[in-house]
């Protein structure tokens, strides 16, 4: 009988090569991926981290069915772990559409390929922006306000779909892992997060800044009410966001249940800055801009669900974080 099969969409990217570097057998794993958001080199970078074969990953866009059906022709899939999709809040707002048709057509055709193949475990990967601008720990029981973007209603409309196949497969395992905002770099530096043009998010806004490719970090606003003025998010090391995709593979449980992935501590973005600066023994200049339109002034996590449910909590702190972010910068930029 043909061996089991986890398929990741968007396999190559930076969560996804992060999940399959922290497998304990990645010759199970499969990986659809149309390299729209990362290069072909990926396949090298991981290759030097865990025994890939190249005939493991598919280029392929999960949004066309037909060529995304040949993997589940040619594989025998027990697990789908769908972290396929447009990303970008701003650009979002800017190409509704697009990312309408991208990642809702990306999730329908991973629920039509379950069915069609009898595949009863589903990992999707949401985002802690589903919760709009609620008041933080934000946690799971919450009833979800109005999004703030494109993406986000993108996120919270595939949650919704996999909920409703779940009634109709009782005998499917799905799990949306709500992510916080994860960051950092596999400590070997070979992979990380490898952003296209101008980062949009702060971590790999400061990598640059220190490696001197950006002169200074603009801080979007000092006059939030938090401790230090700016803005606290949830940062958590990849690796962790890694570790609870895997401690959730360990426990599959007939139904559809949510988690939050963060650490349940947050930060701000100078005491960020400030954190990097003192990881790495160097300095970042900052200047101190108007907000940026959409953000809130806190998003952390309740973590108890996922702990008290699976076991999961994360390990690496921030100065992990930053370390392991310069560590693959420095090893990246050119
Ligand atoms: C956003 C989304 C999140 C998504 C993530 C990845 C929301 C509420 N959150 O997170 O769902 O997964 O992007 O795309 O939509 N900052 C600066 N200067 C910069 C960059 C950022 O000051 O150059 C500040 C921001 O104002 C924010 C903080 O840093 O306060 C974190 O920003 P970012 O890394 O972009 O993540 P989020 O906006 O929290």
């Amino acid at each position: 009988m043909a061996q089991k099969k986890i398929l990741l969409t968007g396999g190559l990217g930076y969560i996804g090569s992060h999940i399959i570097a922290s497998m304990e057998d990645p010759s199970l794993v499969v990986i659809a991926d149309n390299c729209s958001n990362c290069d072909i080199e990926q396949i090298d970078r991981l290759k030097q981290l865990v025994a890939l074969e190249r005939h493991q990953v598919y280029l392929v866009d999960c949004t066309d069915l037909n060529a995304f059906e040949v993997i589940f022709k040619e594989n025998e899939i027990d697990t789908v772990i769908h972290l396929a999709g447009l990303k970008a809040v701003g650009e979002s707002v800017a190409k509704p559409i697009e990312y309408y048709t991208n990642n809702l057509n990306a999730t329908l055709n991973v629920l039509t390929l379950c069915d069609r193949y009898h595949v009863n475990r589903l990992i999707f990967s949401s985002s802690a922006t589903v919760y709009g601008p609620q008041v933080s720990p934000m946690n799971e029981s919450m009833t979800l306000l109005k999004t703030t973007n494109p993406y986000a209603e993108t996120k919270a409309i595939s949650e919704r779909m996999i909920e409703d196949y779940c009634v109709v497969h009782p005998e499917m395992a799905a799990t949306s892992l709500r992510y916080f905002n994860p960051v950092g770099a596999h400590p070997s530096g070979i992979i990380g997060e490898f952003p296209k043009g101008i980062p949009n998010n702060l971590l790999p806004y400061v990598q640059q800044v220190a490696s001197g490719k950006r002169p200074w970090l603009n801080v979007f606003g000092n006059d939030y009410e938090t401790s230090d003025g700016t803005p606290i998010r949830d940062y958590i090391h990849v690796l962790d966001l890694a570790s609870a995709h895997l401690c959730v593979l360990k426990s599959p449980q007939a139904g559809y249940r949510i988690y939050n992935v963060g650490t349940g501590v947050g930060t701000s973005v100078l005491g960020l800055v400030h954190a990097f600066e003192d990881a790495n023994q160097l300095t970042i200049k900052t200047k101190i801009t108007d907000r940026r339109s959409g953000d809130v002034a806190e998003s952390t996590a309740d973590v108890s669900k996922i702990k008290k449910e699976l076991g999961w909590v994360s390990h690496y702190t921030i100065q992990d974080i930053c370390k392991d972010a310069w560590n693959f910068e420095q090893k990246h930029s050119k």
